[in-house]
């Protein structure tokens, strides 16, 4: 399939793995991008820029295929080496870079020099805008349906992208609840040129996660993710355990006098507990309702063929099906 995405990353397939904290590592990125999309390497994962290199050198040496780095940018008092991070992904020749959390533009020229693309995550159509407007290559439109964080808007792809695709000139993909070839044609429907996933991929043989992660995610359905930290506006979609309902119970009882300190024990440190020890119980990790959507734990090859295949078959079976002779004659507006 050929999209203005697949065009951009030099990728064969329009599916992005977005940036996944202690799940992007190289076995993940390889993974995805072997089977012809585009992985990516959790750069903050990592810890500091000389280990980025190594994961880097790392990913190399699974895949020629390209791949890419996420950039996270984090509310912090004392911030990660980013300049470091960035000098690390020119210096490895990665030519893709995922950012979220917070404006880029301070890192896009040196990334633009190097040649390297940037997609940045947005949750809502004036954020995606402004990364258009200060030179984004692309955007990922992440809706409310999404793992990690929503932003505070709380508006679903259904909205989101035609919203986006009325308003953005570069290519976007769509983000958030993406499983499948339904997914894939919807999202292309809506006007986006590709799916990021999350959730999807680390219900992967590849994910290189505590296999009580993936069993979990087997059991959820989508009515079993929860929003958390909204009073600090950091709002995060995540998986009910015991730990995220001690935190719920937290942010219920202290109401606008939550502070972050208060909820340290569900939200900090947590996700080497659940994804390399599978403490299933120990607190806040992110996850999308499209838990609902995934039933078994096929390799990224099988999980990527799948997709490809069906969207083949929903485009050219059903969808065409439809069609009776001269039914777009009739329309007097098409979006393209
Ligand atoms: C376990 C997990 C960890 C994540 N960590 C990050 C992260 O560190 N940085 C980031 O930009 N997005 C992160 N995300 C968000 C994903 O990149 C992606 O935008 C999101 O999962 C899409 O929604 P979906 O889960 O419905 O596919 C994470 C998602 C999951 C499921």
């Amino acid at each position: 399939m050929k999209t203005r995405i697949t065009e951009l990353f030099g990728i064969e397939r329009p599916i992005i793995q977005g940036g996944m904290h202690m799940v992007g590592f190289a076995e993940m990125a390889a993974a995805v991008s072997n089977a012809g999309g585009l992985g990516i390497i959790t750069g903050l994962t990592q810890g500091t820029p000389e280990k980025l290199a190594k994961e880097i050198a790392r990913c190399r040496e699974m895949t020629d295929k390209p791949f890419g780095v996420n950039l996270t940018f984090l509310p912090a008092v004392t911030p990660p080496d980013y300049p470091g991070f960035v000098k690390v992904i020119i210096e490895s020749g990665v030519k893709a870079v995922e950012t979220a959390g917070n404006n880029p533009q301070k890192w896009l020229p040196a990334l633009a020099e190097a040649g390297v693309k940037v997609i940045h995550k947005c949750t809502s159509v004036r954020h995606a805008l402004k990364a258009e407007a200060i030179g984004c290559d692309a955007v990922s439109v992440d809706g409310f349906e999404c793992g990690g964080h929503p932003g505070e808007d709380d508006v679903p792809n259904f909205i989101l992208l035609p919203r986006a695709a009325d308003e953005l000139k570069i290519p976007f993909v769509a983000s958030g609840g993406m499983a499948d070839g339904r997914s894939l044609v919807a999202a292309l429907a809506m006007g986006a040129e590709g799916v990021n996933m999350g959730t999807r991929f680390v219900a992967t043989k590849e994910a290189p996660v505590h296999e009580n992660v993936k069993q979990a995610i087997l059991a959820a359905n989508e009515l079993d993710t929860r929003l958390v930290m909204r009073p600090l506006r950091n709002t995060e979609r995540v998986l009910i355990n015991a730990g995220v309902e001690r935190l719920l119970e937290k942010e219920r009882t202290l109401g606008a006098a939550l502070t972050f300190e208060q909820i340290a024990p569900e939200v900090a440190g947590i996700y080497p507990r659940v994804m390399v020890d599978g403490d299933m119980d120990a607190g806040a990790w992110s996850c999308g309702m499209v838990v609902g959507l995934i039933d078994d734990i096929p390799t990224v090859q099988e999980l990527m063929d799948r997709i490809m295949a069906e969207a083949e078959m929903i485009i050219r079976k059903r969808l065409d099906g439809f069609l009776a002779a001269g039914v777009l004659s009739q329309l007097t507006t098409v979006h393209a």
